[in-house]
């Protein structure tokens, strides 16, 4: 298994994750995504399929994406001098495991990958991963340390956050 990050000349192996909307972002829209600099995709691959891909973008977190009992937790996390409008943020744009693969802990595997690069690899400021859970994944980003950004939330998808500080 290896670890690639897209590119225009990439040949896509057969990928599957369940979610026809995530398989039809990969195959026909992360190039342009790429090229318009837009998002990041990287593959996990082995000889025979895609095992699985993520999409990164910058993001922030603020006081409008979240409730305010969750912005004063979040801006408490932070010395008051260090107290600003927004907190500098990398969402998960897309994240899928091919059907073939799921519940082998590789989407923690990724998450892991992210949080650690993130904080040792970023060559610009990076405090929080966000990402919009599909409601059926929100359990498996719960269980990775992921928390809502809001207590109600009515939409297709729940914004979560992770926080990278925890781990310093
Ligand atoms: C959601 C997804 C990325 C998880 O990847 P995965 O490699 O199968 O997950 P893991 O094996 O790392 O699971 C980690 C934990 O989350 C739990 N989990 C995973 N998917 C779950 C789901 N749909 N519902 C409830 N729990 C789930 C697992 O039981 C596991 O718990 P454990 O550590 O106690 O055993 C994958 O199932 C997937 O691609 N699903 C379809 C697309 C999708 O929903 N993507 C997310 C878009 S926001």
């Amino acid at each position: 298994m290896r670890i690639v990050r897209l590119t225009q000349e990439h040949t896509f192996k057969p990928f599957d994750c369940g979610e026809g909307d995530l398989n039809e972002f990969l195959l026909q829209d992360a190039k342009q995504y790429l090229k318009g600099l837009l998002a990041v995709t990287y593959i996990i691959e082995d000889e025979d399929i895609t095992v699985a891909f993520f999409s990164l973008s910058n993001d922030r977190i603020s006081l409008a994406d979240s409730d305010k009992a969750t912005w004063r937790r979040i801006r408490s996390m932070f010395p008051h001098r260090k107290h600003r409008s927004d907190y500098p943020a990398v969402k998960i744009g897309r994240l899928g495991v091919n059907v073939k693969a799921q519940n082998k802990h590789i989407g923690t595997d990724i998450l892991d990958f992210v949080k650690q690069t993130f904080i040792t690899k970023n060559r610009t400021g990076c405090c929080f991963v966000t990402v919009d859970a599909l409601r059926a994944a929100v359990p498996f980003y719960k269980s990775n340390g992921f928390k809502p950004l809001c207590k109600e939330n009515k939409g297709d998808t729940i914004p979560m956050y992770y926080d990278l500080t925890q781990l310093l």
